[in-house]
């Protein structure tokens, strides 16, 4: 049986490749796409996750718009890195399908209540906030969910956003943290894992000659979300993050890491968003997350090669 996730999402063009490798894998049941605000608003995200559905041909996907702001924050956007509309590198029509009826909160509620125990897994590729406010609303539905794999945070490569903060949690990190603490085993997929599977040119030209449409389109994406890492880190091609999370549902043996613990800074201004992981087990804090911190690179850009050009 497939196994059954949703993917909570503010796409970008990194989640959206990260929804073209899970619509392409029969091993994974899509129930919904939760979307969020972050990297651009909620408008956005909540058309651009509905844009790659239906480059991907799959028009009968639920589509939920959820929170337009953080919990307890000012909403930041990161257009500086996606552009304008978050999805800039590649025309691709306007979507015709609707937005799902309801909101995405309670879509996440009521699946995950009329899932069987330890069967629904959440996939968060942006902030956490929709998941943070349906554990604020639910917290019983924290231990029924089979895993949260999450893209966020860092330790050794410090932060993206400020020194010391990622993205995702640096835009809400009171979701963050209670979605650390909330009874379901939380894989946390950080910077340091996601800044080594970069693009290249030779990874691009392949998406571009792929024959049909879903893999120019990639290639389109990729050059232009690359040009602002590459600039800023001085590197060869930009850090894929989001498929990381999908990729290591299909193939976890690509990937390793560590049982430890992570908090995270709520009350700093400084700090705000800092992913506290504790690598080397100096506290004696409980292990709350399995930090990934290994991937097999080569694996990662195979597979995800293989799965799009499955795609129409
Ligand atoms: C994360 O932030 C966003 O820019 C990307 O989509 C990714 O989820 C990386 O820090
Ligand atoms: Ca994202």
């Amino acid at each position: 049986m497939p196994r059954p996730i949703i993917i909570d999402t503010d796409p970008g063009q990194d989640d959206a490749l990260a929804i073209l490798l899970a619509l392409a894998s029969p091993e994974l049941d899509v129930r919904g796409i939760t979307c969020v605000a972050g990297n651009v608003p909620l408008a956005l995200t909540s058309r651009n996750a509905r844009i790659v559905c239906e480059l991907a041909g799959r028009t009968n996907v639920l589509v939920y718009a959820g929170a337009s702001a953080p919990l307890e924050r000012e909403l930041v956007t990161a257009e500086y890195v996606h552009g304008k509309t978050g999805l800039d590198g590649y025309d691709l029509p306007e979507p015709s399908m609707p937005l799902a009826e309801g909101h995405a909160v309670d879509f996440i509620i009521e699946t995950t209540m009329d899932s069987a125990p330890g069967s629904l897994t959440l996939c968060a590729l942006g902030p956490l906030t929709n998941l943070g406010q349906a554990l604020r609303q639910a917290p019983e539905i924290g231990p029924r969910l089979r895993e949260i794999v999450l893209m966020g945070g860092g330790l050794f490569e410090g932060g993206n956003t400020t020194p010391s903060a990622e993205f995702n949690i640096y835009v809400d990190p009171e979701a963050a943290d209670l979605v650390m603490h909330c009874g379901a085993p939380v894989v946390m997929i950080p910077l340091d894992l996601t800044h080594q599977t970069l693009t290249s040119d030779a990874i691009i030209a392949d998406f571009r000659a792929m024959p049909n449409a879903t893999g120019p389109a990639t290639a389109g994406l990729l050059d232009f979300f690359e040009r602002f890492d590459v600039e800023k880190y001085g590197s060869q091609g930009g850090p894929l993050h989001d498929p990381n999370v999908i990729a290591y549902l299909l193939q976890p043996d690509l990937y390793g890491g560590r049982h430890i613990n992570v908090e995270i800074e709520t009350g700093s201004a400084l700090t705000r968003g800092m992913t506290v992981a504790d690598w080397w087990r100096v506290t004696d804090r409980t292990a709350n997350v399995l930090y990934l911190r290994n991937v097999d690179v080569a694996g990662y850009w195979q597979l995800l090669k293989d799965r799009l050009s499955q795609l129409p």
